[in-house]
């Protein structure tokens, strides 16, 4: 019932044509929306051009956005003009970002807002350290983490919102959960929605897991029964290996 979602975050990689001949590599073999949707999450700089060339299915989100629509925010990405310029997706709280550039589950929450009142639809991250793991505090830590991003959304707002769990000890460090722990984690974020939400938000809303994702372990992940999609990092990054995930679930 929930529509699998592959999503790529490219980091601060690639220059122009790096990107560009990614998405000609990848635009005709990337399968119907409707089947996996598929999206990258590139530098600000290629949104533009990456969006003019993206094909009928795979799609292209932003690695951050503000939270105000224009202003003094030297350096910042405004919604309004990222949407203008046809992006479909914004990735929202990502732990680098909360980690070296001081976001904040407040700010998290007030770019969500953000995000449906310009039109992108937000990919919200959460996700607990190493420290919070062995502490035994994931659950509460990530719990509260989605509580506090969901503040005031409405439940068809909150149903569309596209959540990643992310262990910060798993990303970029080749380091993966085990598919059960993921899973675990996965199923306790979707009874928090039910929580605060409903059955019916719970059932549609959809849960990525991310970290050190790659063709090999796609698959079991993707088994997982709250899991409904995978945010990759540097498995994404080669044309090759983000179909070859792709097909690993066809
Ligand atoms: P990784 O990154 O797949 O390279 O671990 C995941 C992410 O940070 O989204």
């Amino acid at each position: 019932m929930r529509t699998p979602f592959i999503a790529g975050n490219w980091k601060m990689n690639k220059v122009r044509d790096e990107a560009l001949n990614f998405v000609y590599a990848v635009n005709e073999e990337v399968p119907e929306s409707t089947e996996i949707e598929t999206a990258i999450f590139c530098q600000a700089m290629h949104l533009r051009c990456m969006v003019k060339r993206q094909g009928k299915n795979l799609r292209i989100g932003a690695q951050n956005i503000h939270f105000e629509e224009k202003g003094a925010f030297t350096g910042e990405l405004s919604p309004l003009s990222v949407k203008d310029i046809g992006v479909t997706y914004a990735l929202i709280g990502h732990s680098e970002r909360r980690q070296m550039f001081n976001e904040t589950d407040e700010t998290v929450n007030k770019k969500i807002h953000a995000a449906f009142k310009y039109g992108l639809k937000p990919l919200m991250c959460c996700g607990e350290n190493l420290a919070q793991r062995e502490e035994g505090i994931t659950m509460e830590f990530v719990c509260s983490q989605v509580r506090n991003g969901f503040k005031d959304l409405t439940p068809l707002q909150a149903e569309k919102v596209v959540i990643a769990y992310e262990p910060i000890w798993a990303i970029g460090t080749g380091k993966t959960a085990t598919s059960s722990q993921a899973q675990e984690v996965c199923h306790e974020i979707r009874e928090e929605i039910r929580n605060l939400y409903s059955d019916e938000v719970a059932e549609k809303i959809r849960i990525q897991y991310g970290g050190s994702v790659k063709p090999a372990n796609i698959k079991e992940i993707m088994a997982q029964p709250d899991i409904d999609g995978a945010l990759v990092g540097g498995a994404s990054l080669e044309a090759d290996s983000f179909l070859k995930m792709i097909n690993e679930l066809r």
